[in-house]
């Protein structure tokens, strides 16, 4: 449909009714199966207030919070400081992963527990991300006892089950441990010291120059990275080959330094946190921000898609090149235009909708545009393939709402 009254109006009670629908079918789809808040349960358990603090500062609360079937091994604040000294204090990179490794990829209970007959071996956060050191064996031992290793050769059973503090069948159990799961190297971070050549070898190499080239954005990047900082770093093909990409070359500096600041966010935000913007969409504010909220960028998500809108257009977020809290690096498929910027760019083949927001409206109004539908290549996250199936309902129910948002943007924009 083109957007011309006499053809949409017809149509009018009809999306109205969409309309009402999506809200509700969005909240019924963001459920759907995942009902736990790790965050809020922990705040009901003062013991475990240390743990909780650091699935906060981490973020790893966000990955628990968006799977079914996950069982959280927690420990009292006296085995998790033991953790922090392992760690070293100022490692909250090395305390991520810990804290990956004792989120077990499956729903374990004191019913199941007692049913082992051999060790078992379970799939944590940890090893999700690629790391076939992250597997965690579970076995009864001859005292009775619940025993919780890693599955590295060798190691002991050193922790065992103190007590089940909660278990909701099949979709989310917190049992507490009595001393932390560690193994050789958990610890070790790679050095993120040099992010011109991380960039680099990401397949970033025109980013990394324009970078390096103004020292002044590179300063500045570093001096966020003690704190928080979000990289969303394009990749060499983001330069080239589409439509309205502006030639950097050809920038006034001043112009330039901005385009790259606005690239960078000064917060700690790893795909799995900007995931969770399930309804809508979130401002973020980046270096290039003004105290008017000038140059924020939103963040879009649908399912396991992350987009920013820039208010010219969308760059679907592609790749993690680095997560060590509290730096983050990753890549997105197009330079990041913002509106303060290419307000009059020409747009890319817009999505079938054709009421997106004016090109030179607030940034913050973009939230009003609709959510385009996830292109079909977009590849899905290895670490969620177990939770897929469990999810897929929701996405359904999700997308259905979407459509119905996207519709009634198109009403109302006819109408106005
Ligand atoms: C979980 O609970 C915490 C604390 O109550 C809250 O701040 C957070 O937004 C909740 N997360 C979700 C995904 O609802
Ligand atoms: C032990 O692990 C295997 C997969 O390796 C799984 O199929 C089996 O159900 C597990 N046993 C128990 C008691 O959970
Ligand atoms: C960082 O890496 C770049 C490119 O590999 C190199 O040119 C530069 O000298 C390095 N900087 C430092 C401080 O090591
Ligand atoms: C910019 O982003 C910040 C941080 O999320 C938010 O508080 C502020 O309202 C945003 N401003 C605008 C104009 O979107």
């Amino acid at each position: 449909m083109a957007g011309e009254r006499p053809v949409v109006a017809p149509g009018v009670v009809v999306l109205l009714l969409c309309c009402l629908a999506a809200p509700m079918v969005r909240g019924g789809g963001g459920g759907g199966g995942v009902q736990h808040n790790i965050t809020s349960f922990l705040n009901g358990h003062p013991e475990y207030k240390l743990y909780n603090k650091y699935l906060t500062e981490t973020r790893v609360c966000d990955e628990i919070n968006a799977r079914a079937a996950v069982t959280c091994l927690v420990l009292n604040d006296g085995a998790m400081a033991t953790l922090v000294a392992d760690a070293g204090e100022s490692s909250l990179a090395g305390i991520k992963a810990a804290l990956r490794l004792h989120s077990l990829l499956d729903y374990w209970d004191t019913k199941k527990l007692r049913s082992l007959t051999t060790t078992n071996l379970t799939d944590t956060f940890f090893q999700a991300a690629g790391d076939a050191m992250g597997t965690v064996k579970i076995a009864k031992l001859d005292s009775g006892d619940f025993g919780f290793a890693s599955a590295n050769k060798g190691a002991k059973f050193d922790a065992t089950l103190v007590k089940a503090v909660k278990q909701t069948p099949y979709d989310f159990a917190v049992l507490e441990i009595s001393a932390p799961i560690e193994f050789d190297g958990l610890f070790d971070v790679p050095d993120a010291a040099n992010l011109t050549r991380l960039l680099e070898k990401a397949g970033c190499k025109r980013f990394a120059a324009l970078v390096a080239g103004n020292p002044g954005v590179l300063k500045a990047y570093q001096a966020a990275m003690a704190t928080g900082l979000t990289l969303f770093a394009p990749n060499d093909d983001a330069f080239v080959a589409k439509a309205g990409t502006p030639d950097v070359g050809k920038m006034e500096k001043d112009d330039l330094v901005r385009l790259l600041m606005y690239h960078a966010v000064p917060a700690y935000e790893p795909k799995p946190s900007l995931k969770l913007v399930k309804a809508g969409a979130r401002p973020l504010r980046t270096l290039a921000s003004t105290a008017a909220g000038e140059y924020n960028v939103t963040v879009v998500a649908r399912g396991d898609d992350v987009s920013l809108d820039t208010g010219v257009r969308k760059s679907r977020v592609a790749a993690t090149v680095l997560d060590e809290v509290p730096l983050c690096v990753l890549t997105v498929d197009s330079l990041l235009m913002p509106v303060e910027l290419f307000a009059d760019a020409p747009m890319p083949a817009p999505a079938p909708a054709p009421a997106m927001a004016p090109a030179d409206a607030p940034l913050g109004s973009s939230s009003s545009s609709p959510p385009a539908p996830p292109p079909a290549d977009a590849p899905s996250e290895v670490a969620d393939h177990k939770a897929k199936h469990v999810k897929s309902t929701a996405a359904a129910l999700r997308s259905i709402g979407a459509v119905a948002v996207a519709l009634c943007s198109v009403v109302f924009a006819s109408l106005l």
